[in-house]
């Protein structure tokens, strides 16, 4: 590939997230397969984790923006799970708050509320306090002018009609069929135009294949990978991929591709059940640009 095809090939958005301080960080219920509240992280540790994530990201030429913790929302640290923020034609910044499955966890949109009307942010929701579909914004990504978004174990399917009318996009659901992969960022991360990381375990036979159908060069990860090393749960700043782990065979491939990979060890996180994706939230996905306009939205399921 030629030079400008390579840059032009490369994502646009994810050089801008919010994330979450972790200071009041513990596992204090088990709402996932990871959580555990016999095995607590290690604040200072975790704490030390983030602070090191936040400055390669910042290294790599991201913006990091950062929300303080509620002392009462543990998981907040998990910032991809706030909402689903989007820049509109006209520059205008959007954000379709979460409405966690969770009741532990949905104080935690309340405060992210707050702080993006603060910050000149339009909120909008698709249901609030159990009332209307859920909705997590990490099983949804932009990729290839389509809303990706995982339904399932979080995020249920009513939501994506919502999702698409509010926003006036088109969304491709797949459904999640794995316990350990409640998320969509558990097992696909979007790497470039063409690329991304996937791991089709996670999903039912049918949107598997629609998956693979709709990624044309992936990285396929088997169900151990994305489970034990969190690998998919990485964000990617240009051409660097940022990731809590990366097997040789990924890391092989990924510079055969001209990626670079830095690895930040997030593993206290993992006790939570989230990595590094979960703990940002990609803030510039602009709409005409890395999603395609459509209006009154539209839903397409495998
Ligand atoms: N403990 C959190 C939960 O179960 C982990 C969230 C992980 N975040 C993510 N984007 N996958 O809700």
């Amino acid at each position: 590939m030629e030079v400008a095809e390579v840059m032009e090939s490369e994502l646009v958005w994810g050089r801008h997230y919010l994330a979450v301080e972790p200071t009041a960080f513990r596992v204090e219920y088990a709402i996932n397969p990871f959580m555990d509240v016999e095995v607590q992280p290690d604040a200072a540790l975790a704490f030390r984790q983030w602070h090191e994530l936040v400055r390669v990201l910042r290294e790599c030429g991201a913006r990091v923006d950062v929300l303080p913790q509620r002392r009462d929302a543990p998981d907040m640290v998990y910032a991809m799970n706030l909402g689903l923020g989007v820049l509109d034609a006209d520059g205008d910044r959007r954000a379709v708050l979460s409405h966690m499955r969770y009741a532990e966890r949905r104080m935690e949109t309340r405060s992210a509320e707050r702080w993006l009307r603060e910050h000149g942010w339009a909120t909008s929701v698709v249901g609030r306090d159990g009332v209307g579909p859920h909705l997590e914004a990490g099983d949804a990504f932009a990729w290839r002018g389509s809303l990706v978004v995982g339904y399932g174990p979080r995020t249920e399917e009513l939501a994506l009609k919502h999702v698409a009318a509010e926003l006036g996009v088109r969304v491709q659901g797949l459904k999640i069929a794995h316990p350990g992969m409640y998320h969509l960022d558990l097992a696909f991360c979007p790497l470039d135009a063409r690329r991304a990381l996937v791991c089709p375990d996670a999903l039912d036979a049918t949107s598997a294949a629609a998956l693979l159908d709709l990624v044309p060069e992936p990285i396929v990860l088997t169900e151990e990978e994305a489970l034990t090393t969190f690998c998919a749960n990485s964000v990617v700043v240009g051409r660097t991929v940022v990731m809590p782990a990366c097997p040789e065979r990924v890391r092989r491939q990924l510079e055969e591709w001209g990626f670079t990979v830095r690895v930040v060890d997030v593993g206290e996180f993992h006790k939570g059940g989230g990595s590094i994706r979960c703990l940002t939230n990609p803030v510039d996905v602009a709409l005409g640009r890395d999603l395609d306009v459509v209006p009154g939205g539209l839903v397409e399921l495998a």
